[in-house]
């Protein structure tokens, strides 16, 4: 089973509040993106937003410029389904993130919750960051959140590399600056305890 027909395959057979990174509200991605200082009018990227209700809070939030990027269709439709009319305020984009053409020079904020950490694959790394630095804007700010050191070697049945902030912040590179980091005890929905880090970085150059 490829990529795409795995993600496609979890979100047509389990729902969305019973898989293991299921979190009601994101919170610490929202507090981490508000606390960044950006306008209402910021362009927001959520990448690989699957089904999480980020979204939702960032309309909520009175974010005006925000998209959903996801490999799975499945993931998406969900999400739109869920906020109704509001879906119609969101960009919706359906990619691979190793392969996705986004706009240049355009986002003010990059979020991404478990989505990185299955890239065990270093040239995907590599396509990962080049498209971060076109996409994001000098001054841009990225918030990565992975399975952290303590946490498990596997998510959704796929291997993933496990980070702390300096080792996520090394993948970026000096053209990010390591701003603030933290560490969350996340709880799956099945009783069980996730060590997620949450890295903050800005672009530079
Ligand atoms: C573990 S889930 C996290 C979902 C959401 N960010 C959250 O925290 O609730 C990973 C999500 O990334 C998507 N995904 C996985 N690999 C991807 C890729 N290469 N490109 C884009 N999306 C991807 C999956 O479809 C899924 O929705």
């Amino acid at each position: 089973m490829n990529r795409k027909e795995h993600w496609e395959n979890i979100y047509a057979t389990k729902s969305v509040d019973q898989v293991s990174w299921y979190r009601e509200h994101l919170e610490n991605s929202l507090q981490m993106i508000v606390g960044t200082g950006i306008s209402k009018t910021a362009a927001i990227i959520d990448v690989g937003g699957g089904a999480s209700t980020l979204v939702d809070d960032l309309l909520e939030a009175d974010f005006g410029d925000v998209a959903v990027l996801d490999i799975s269709g499945k993931a998406i439709e969900k999400t739109k389904v869920r906020l109704g009319k509001k879906s119609e305020k969101v960009e919706w984009i359906i990619a691979d993130i190793t392969k996705a053409d986004l706009p240049e020079n355009y986002y003010d904020v990059w979020h991404d919750r478990a989505v990185f950490h299955f890239l065990t694959d270093a040239e995907d790394r590599r396509k990962y960051v080049e498209l971060v630095m076109r996409s994001l804007k000098v001054g841009g700010h990225i918030i990565v959140a992975s399975f952290g050191e303590n946490g498990p070697l596997k998510c959704s049945g796929l291997d993933i590399v496990r980070y702390n902030p300096e080792t996520m912040h090394k993948e970026f590179g000096k053209e990010f600056k390591l701003l603030n980091s933290l560490k969350e005890t996340h709880q799956t929905p099945f009783g069980s305890t996730q060590e997620f880090i949450y890295c903050y970085c800005r672009k530079l150059s």
